[in-house]
């Protein structure tokens, strides 16, 4: 019997979700993996920021605004690009799409395998860190390490505002970042446990220049990308061929704001330029 491969014409689109401009971190490791998939930016900045909501008014409102945008745009891959929302709804809304899920989640494990001295910080928001799934990563993944975790939504605030051309303090982040040098017990590896904070990691490495291994999860979700698109059948030579050249990024806020203006020039740095807004109520 001769079995067909589906052979589709477009390249494999992929739905980038965040609650702001973390996801971007995202974006730009699946881009550099996968320069020629089409990537639509989603990001709920109408309830920005996640981390400092309650886990029923976030289970609700993601799976909303996820049905939203998938009307609208019918993407193969759903990416959750959010620590604070993955380590929360990825069951629910795994029940309610048909579409794979992909979502981000604190590397704990990784970095329990690289650190040397058994001593990691974890850098998240309130939200991620209070998580039981956080908490059952280091249980399960962790046990042999102390972890100091430090949950932070001025630091998510601080990479918004880089993204804005703002300035980033470095005193602020010194003082954000302190738990990890006021102990006797340092750690020599940092997870960076939201997809802001990999936006600010040359600031981050500045106020803590003994930090040795910095780990965050853009590669492995890359990785996860690509197992998907395979195992949907999404990509085929021919879809490469035309795809790089057909690749037009889009980005959709739920609300429009000054702010959203000045992050455009990244937006177009990454082929997202094409702005959309949908207000999800
Ligand atoms: N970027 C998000 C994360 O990975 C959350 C930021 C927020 O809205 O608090 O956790």
């Amino acid at each position: 019997m001769i079995t067909e491969k589906v052979i589709s014409s477009k390249p494999p689109h992929i739905l980038v979700f965040d609650s702001g401009v973390g996801g971007l971190s995202i974006v730009e490791a699946v881009k550099k993996a996968h320069p020629s998939y089409r990537l639509t930016y989603a990001s709920d900045n109408a309830q920005f920021p996640y981390g400092t909501k309650s886990e029923s008014v976030l289970i609700e409102r993601v799976e909303r605004v996820l049905s939203t945008l998938q009307e609208e745009i019918a993407a193969d891959i759903i990416l959750v690009a959010c620590n604070t929302a993955s380590t929360l709804v990825l069951p629910k809304i795994r029940s309610h799409f048909t579409q794979p899920i992909i979502g981000v989640v604190p590397a704990i494990k990784p970095a329990a395998e690289m650190s040397k001295n058994k001593t990691i910080g974890l850098l998240a928001t309130p939200g991620t860190v209070e998580r039981q799934y956080t908490k059952e990563l280091i249980k399960d993944f962790a046990h042999e390490c102390d972890v100091i975790s430090v949950g932070s939504s001025e630091l998510v605030l601080l990479a918004e505002q880089k993204l804005q051309n703002k300035p980033v303090s470095l005193a602020v982040l010194t003082s954000i970042t302190a738990p990890f040098r006021d102990t006797q017990n340092r750690p020599d590896t940092i997870v960076l446990a939201c997809t802001h904070f990999p936006l600010l990691k040359e600031e981050l490495q500045l106020v803590l220049p003994n930090i040795t291994y910095w780990v965050d999860s853009g590669e492995a979700i890359a990785r996860r990308v690509q197992f998907w698109v395979n195992k949907l059948n999404l990509v085929t030579e021919n879809t490469l061929a035309t795809a790089s050249s057909s690749a037009n990024g889009v980005s959709i806020f739920t609300k429009q704001t000054a702010e959203t203006e000045l992050i455009k020039p990244t937006l177009n740095q990454l082929n997202l330029g094409l702005v959309h807004y949908t207000e999800v109520s």
